[in-house]
């Protein structure tokens, strides 16, 4: 949806952070030949990284929105663009150097992708622990309105294990809920400082609990394990990919059937997952009405290349379509 102006200016409700934003660069080349001049047939940039898909998706959907991206300076265009286009607040911090470009080479014939990812900009850890504060700062600023923080994607190189974990205990003082969708030692860590929400894949969440995760029935005890560990955790949503979603809370369980799209882009569909859970938790829906709308939200945007969402008309008619069952 096109902000409206009431939109683009009313009080962030959700602020996502996006610490290891990064710029997709695809260029199509018809045969890679490595050590020789390669001609590509086509090249497409698009502003990347979790934070920013949930950020998007939440805006295409018309929750006043406000994201704090890790930016590079030179080279923040497609960013800013990106956000003013949907009316997203944007507070990023600034640094030197350039944000990340990840480069996809992709021979369309062999349906080969060939990734060259460059690195970001480097912060020594007095610079480091000088952002988080300004991150804590920005939290407290917006507090007033904001209702949830969405802790989205990988740290950056050199970020201190603990910085989500940090993000959300600082959070939960002032009354703000959090949503976390990381993986490995960062997950673990913030874990244990009481996120709201957590959003692993089954995969993220195989590699938590050190044990594979086959089927739904695995995946389901280990959800419940979670939530038993975590006394602070309200939900828990292990999405799997073409097989769905489980979501589980204190008091219900759901199984999300995915919806039949004609997939674009299988990026982000987590990430507008995400933002989907989130619209559903402002709206105070139940489990499984919470379910259709971010298993809707994902097929929305498989429908689409980039971290774009259709009208929110379009969203919630795809929402009534998703199949849910409650599980034992
Ligand atoms: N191939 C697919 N067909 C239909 N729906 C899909 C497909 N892949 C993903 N989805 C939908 O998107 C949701 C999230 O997908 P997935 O489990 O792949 O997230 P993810 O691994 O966190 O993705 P990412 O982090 O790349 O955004 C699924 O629960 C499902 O509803
Ligand atoms: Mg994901």
């Amino acid at each position: 949806m096109n902000p409206t102006p009431q939109t683009a200016h009313a009080a962030s409700r959700v602020l996502c952070v996006a610490l290891n934003p990064a710029i997709d660069q695809t260029v199509e080349i018809t045969h890679l030949r490595v050590g020789s001049v390669n001609r590509a047939t086509r090249a497409q940039q698009d502003a990347g990284g979790k934070g920013v898909n949930v950020a998007s998706c939440l805006a295409d959907y018309g929750v006043p929105t406000a994201v704090v991206a890790l930016l590079g300076a030179e080279n923040p265009a497609l960013f800013e663009s990106l956000f003013a286009s949907k009316g997203v607040v944007n507070r990023s911090i600034y640094l030197d150097g350039a944000t990340r470009i990840n480069i996809k080479l992709v021979e369309p014939a062999g349906q080969e992708t060939t990734d060259i990812n460059l690195p970001g900009p480097y912060l020594d850890s007095v610079q480091i622990t000088g952002r988080i504060a300004q991150i804590l700062d920005l939290i407290g600023e917006l507090s007033g309105s904001l209702q949830w923080l969405v802790l989205s994607g990988s740290l950056p190189p050199g970020w201190p294990v603990d910085t989500y974990a940090i993000l959300i205990h600082h959070a939960r003082s002032l009354g703000v809920r959090t949503l976390l969708d990381t993986s490995g030692a960062p997950f673990g860590e913030a874990l244990k400082a009481g996120p709201d929400i957590v959003k692993p894949n089954r995969d993220e969440l195989a590699a938590h609990l050190g044990r594979p995760l086959h089927d739904s029935v695995d995946t389901l005890s280990a959800a419940h394990d979670l939530l038993a560990a975590h006394a602070g955790l309200g939900k828990v949503v292990v999405s799997m990919g073409s097989e769905g979603a489980i979501l589980i809370s204190r008091d219900a369980a759901v199984l999300a059937q995915p919806l039949k799209v004609a997939a674009s882009s299988s990026v982000g569909a987590g990430d507008a997952m995400v933002a989907g859970l989130i619209a559903a938790e402002l709206q105070a829906l139940p489990l499984a009405e919470t379910a259709q709308l971010a298993t809707a939200f994902a097929a929305g945007k498989l429908s689409r290349l980039g971290p774009h969402l259709p009208v929110p008309s379009e969203v919630q008619a795809l929402a009534r379509q998703v199949v849910i069952s409650a599980l034992g």
